[in-house]
This record gives structure tokens, C-alpha cells and sequence, in this order.
């Protein structure tokens, strides 16, 4: 089904966190990919859904151990942990160090992902730049979302990035305080470049309950609220 794919220019505007929170209300069944070349962090953010710890070195590393000879989208959940909540989660490399030599595996897990029959697959590919070969992946997807915080310096660095990487949709981290005028704000600056600019709530106290047990509080928080929107306007359509 749907490869959505989730990234940054600069800084950390919190990609992990909304890659997260929209996994957790996507209206279909869902996989979180951790496709950040730098490396995964849920594996130290989440409980396993038993209750335990996730096994850090099972994910994006054992996959690239066995996909030298070929990727089928079937092998993917091979190597997938189920968290609290039972999201399924592909956790990522363990420090940025494992991609170098990785760097072939992008293309061929973007094409996997993208065609993993019975999910959508919400990937997290972190900061871009420094990685090119991440691209093959990128390319694969149906909706690139881009992050940005809507000041200045953030969204200045975005509207580069747009010229370089092509992107359907903005995701402004914006202040509950001036949501609407901070997402119109970067829709000025940016809205040529991409089909949509959208918001995620700013929101300390949720982006925290997100890295703990997944109480019923965190379902009444504004980021999740605001996840819920966001993931109706790009689940659209039967599947
Ligand atoms: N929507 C948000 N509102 C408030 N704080 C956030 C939000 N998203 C992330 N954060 C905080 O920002 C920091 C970086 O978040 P993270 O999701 O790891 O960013 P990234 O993946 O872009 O590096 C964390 O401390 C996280 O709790
Ligand atoms: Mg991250």
C-alpha cells in the first residue's frame, strides 16, 4: 500500500515524534519504519506491546544482513517488533555509523516497502543531507512530507531544501497559540514548492506521554489531535 515518508532539513523539529503520533491514529493498518540513516531511537522510547524492552539489534540491521540477495516486501515483517498499543515497528540502525554500509539498501527497501500488500508504511528518514542514496527510497513514496518549526531560520532552510528535494507536503510544528497564522505564515513562504502545508501542534507534553506507556491522556493531547487531522487528509480514499 502507501509508502508516506517523513523527514527534515535541519535541526530536530521532531520527525521521530510526528512519525510516530501518526502511526498511532493512522485510520489503516500501519507499519513505522525508522529509515533514519543516523539512526533509530524507538527502540529507548518505547515499551515492547509484552511489556518488556524492544530488542534493539533486530530491525533496518538484520534486514540488511539478509536483503544482499534480494528484498521481498514478505521479508520485511520478518524483522518487525510490535509495540505498546500493538503499532508494528521496523526499528533502525543502532548508531549512524551501520549505514555507510548500507548505502544500497534504500532503493530496494523504499520499492519494498512501498509494496507491502497489507499496510501502509509511515517511514521516518530523519535529517536529510548527508545521505544522497536515501533518495532511491524517498522516491518510492506516495506522499514526502517535510517538517519544519515555523521560524525563520527553519523554514528559510526548508525552502532550499524544496529545490532540491521534491515534496508534496509541508508539516508545520506550530505553537497552539498562533496555529493558524504560523501555518499560513510557511504556506507564503513555501506553498509553490509543495501541494499542501499542514500543522502539528507544538506540544511538550504530549511529545512526551509519546515516549512512555500511551496512557488515555495522550489520546486527549493536542499533538495527537492534531495527528488524527492530519492523518485523515493523507489516508484519504479506500485502499
Ligand atoms: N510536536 C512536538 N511538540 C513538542 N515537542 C516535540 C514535538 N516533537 C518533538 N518534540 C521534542 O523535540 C525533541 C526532538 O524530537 P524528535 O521527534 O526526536 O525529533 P527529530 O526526530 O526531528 O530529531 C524531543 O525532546 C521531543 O520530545
Ligand atoms: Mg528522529
Amino acid at each position: 500500500m502507501a509508502l508516506i515518508v517523513l523527514a527534515a532539513d535541519k535541526g530536530a523539529p521532531g520527525v521521530t515524534t510526528a512519525a510516530t503520533a501518526l502511526a498511532a491514529v493512522w485510520p489503516r493498518p500501519v507499519l513505522l519504519a525508522e529509515c533514519d540513516p543516523a539512526g533509530g531511537d524507538l527502540a529507548y522510547r518505547l515499551p515492547a506491546a509484552s511489556g518488556g524492552v524492544l530488542n534493539p539489534g533486530r530491525g533496518l540491521l538484520t534486514l540488511g544482513a539478509t536483503a544482499r540477495r534480494g528484498l521481498e516486501p514478505a521479508q520485511i515483517h520478518q524483522h518487525t517488533q510490535k509495540v505498546v498499543g500493538g503499532l508494528d515497528v521496523l526499528l533502525g540502525l543502532m548508531h549512524g555509523e551501520q549505514a555507510a554500509g548500507l548505502t544500497w539498501l534504500w532503493g530496494p527497501l523504499g520499492r519494498s516497502l512501498a509494496a507491502i500488500p497489507n499496510a501502509d508504511v509511515i517511514a521516518d528518514c530523519g535529517r536529510l543531507g548527508a545521505h544522497p542514496q536515501l533518495g532511491d527510497l524517498i522516491a518510492e513514496a506516495e506522499h514526502v512530507l517535510l517538517l519544519t518549526r515555523a521560524t525563520l531560520d527553519h523554514v528559510a532552510h526548508l525552502r532550499e531544501r524544496l529545490s532540491i528535494t521534491k515534496a508534496h507536503g509541508v508539516v508545520v510544528i506550530a505553537d497552539p497559540r498562533n496555529y493558524r497564522s504560523s501555518v499560513d505564515d510557511v504556506r507564503r513562504i513555501v506553498g509553490q514548492a509543495v501541494q499542501y502545508v499542514h500543522g502539528l501542534a507544538y506540544d511538550p507534553k504530549g511529545a512526551e506521554l509519546l515516549r512512555g506507556q500511551w496512557g488515555g491522556r495522550l489520546d486527549r493531547s493536542l499533538l495527537i489531535r492534531t495527528a488524527r487531522d492530519l492523518a485523515s487528509r493523507l489516508a484519504v480514499g479506500p485502499r
